[in-house]
């Protein structure tokens, strides 16, 4: 089959060329924006005198057959017609005849593809926020059920002080509104139209290239052609807002993890989510949260092989970044589903409040708080408080106990200067509500940190 730029060629592609160069096996899924950009493209042609109304409405009217094919699963991609681009043009000529092959005036495959890719990267930026709005919705309701559930903090993953579940959550929730934040930053910065700078240089046609801008929705035209053709960084910046939101996954992947197994036993997965084991019947195991968490590492894969396509790349357009479009499709489909599927997880888990404050109550989470009572209500300085406080612990440790269960006249016995009311401030939950400054545990302040965030999706609800 002739190719639509055989006019030098002699001798016919090989099918191993067709099969290395084509790029249609993938960037198909371009075909929307393809289409929509033709439409526009050739609107502009009509209005600096290219095209006729008449031929602008033949060329429209395939175009919308074509979508119409494509849709109804009708359409032939053909390996032979390379990529997206020349299969829609090639269709089009099939169709309407001569009229179609005025349709590539004044437009180039490389303004063409960076225009349906920046629109396909642009388009899935604002999906997936969109999908961590519902996340972090999900969150901020878990997180108001449980300012009062008690359980303990870590630091190092060892015990570290009393802390309640609505405040781990909102730490959660922290991660997802940065990664919103960084994804509407990059929707800004890239938020600019290709389209009408040719191969690299302009065109000696007067493209109307803010008409263009304005009729698909962008703030502006690009500035410079052999950057337009050239850049890719609005692929980059979505792969790495994706790395970053697949490693904030994986973190919270990991405590449903260790949260679900019976050492901890804090949550229990929904058997809708769970999965059982071939050979050892007792088993639920959380493959959903493994999963989640092992994503992470084609995410960030996709990342570094677009930074290395694009190293050392001349300017302007090379094929290499042809290489761009499966990394940002696999990112992009990844991380769609793991939050659709997060999502589900945190919705359908139980929570044991028992066991959170079961565990609370082992590893003197309330050392500290001892630490604080005896600097403030006993004179005592602070490094020889901290020195008596660790000695108490040894005396409950050899008791096999908690220093929250000492009883009040125990304690007076261990060391003279301790004063009367240390019973009360080892109290888990007077610990936890003690950490009352902006930012902390307290229940108050958790409550404060939830509305806060609620007042911000509210506020980008109403965009
Ligand atoms: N299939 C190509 C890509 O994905 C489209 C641009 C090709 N341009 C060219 N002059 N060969 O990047």
């Amino acid at each position: 089959m002739a190719k639509l730029w055989g006019g030098r060629f002699q001798a016919e592609n090989t099918k191993l060329l067709e099969q290395f160069n084509a790029s249609i096996p993938f960037d198909y899924k371009l075909w929307k924006y393809d289409i929509l950009g033709s439409k526009i493209h050739s609107k502009m042609l009509c209005k600096i005198g290219v095209l006729s109304e008449e031929e602008l409405m033949l060329i429209h009217q395939g175009l919308d057959r074509i979508a119409k094919d494509i849709q109804d699963n009708l359409f032939n991609f053909d390996i032979a017609d390379e990529d997206i681009h020349m299969a829609i043009e090639s269709a089009l000529i099939r169709d309407i005849g001569e009229v179609g092959k005025k349709l590539h005036t004044a437009r180039s495959r490389n303004d063409q593809v960076a225009l349906d890719f920046r629109l396909y990267v642009l388009d899935s930026n604002q999906q997936i926020q969109q999908l961590l709005i519902t996340l972090m919705q999900t969150l901020l309701e878990i997180a108001k059920d449980h300012i009062h559930t008690i359980m303990p903090g870590m630091t190092h993953l060892q015990h570290a002080q009393p802390v309640n579940f609505g405040f781990h959550i909102v730490a959660w929730c922290m991660n997802f509104k940065r990664d919103l934040e960084r994804l509407s930053n990059s929707y800004a910065r890239n938020n600019y139209m290709p389209l009408g700078v040719g191969a690299m240089a302009g065109t000696p046609y007067k493209n109307d290239r803010d008409m263009m801008a304005k009729d698909l929705g962008f703030i502006a035209p690009t500035l410079n052609a052999m950057d337009t053709v050239s850049d890719r960084d609005f692929a980059l910046d979505l792969l790495y807002d994706l790395s970053m939101i697949a490693m904030h996954i994986s973190r919270i992947a990991e405590e449903l993890v260790l949260w679900s197994s019976y050492e901890f036993k804090f949550i229990d997965i929904s058997d809708a989510y769970a999965t059982g084991s071939s050979i050892m019947p007792q088993k639920k195991n959380p493959d959903v949260p493994e999963l989640l968490r092992g994503k992470s590492g084609r995410v960030f894969g996709n990342l570094f092989a677009l930074l290395s396509v694009m190293k050392g790349l001349p300017f302007a357009y090379n094929k290499d970044t042809q290489e761009d479009k499966e990394r940002v499709f696999d990112s992009v489909e990844t991380i769609s589903l793991s939050l659709e599927i997060l999502n589900e997880v945190l919705n359908t888990m139980s929570i044991s409040k028992e066991n959170m404050l079961r565990m609370a109550q082992v590893g003197h989470l309330s050392a500290t708080d001892l630490a604080d009572f005896l600097v403030r209500e006993c004179g005592i300085a602070f490094r020889e408080a901290h020195h008596i406080t660790g000695k108490i612990v040894a005396y409950a440790e050899s008791k096999n106990q908690d220093i929250s269960m000492l009883d009040e006249e125990e304690m007076l016995g261990l060391d003279s200067r301790i004063k009367k009311g240390v019973k009360a401030v080892l109290n888990l939950e007077a610990s936890m509500n003690a950490r009352d400054s902006i930012g902390g545990t307290a229940s108050i302040q958790t409550q404060k940190q939830i509305e806060t965030l609620q007042e911000w999706i509210n506020h980008y609800n109403e965009k």
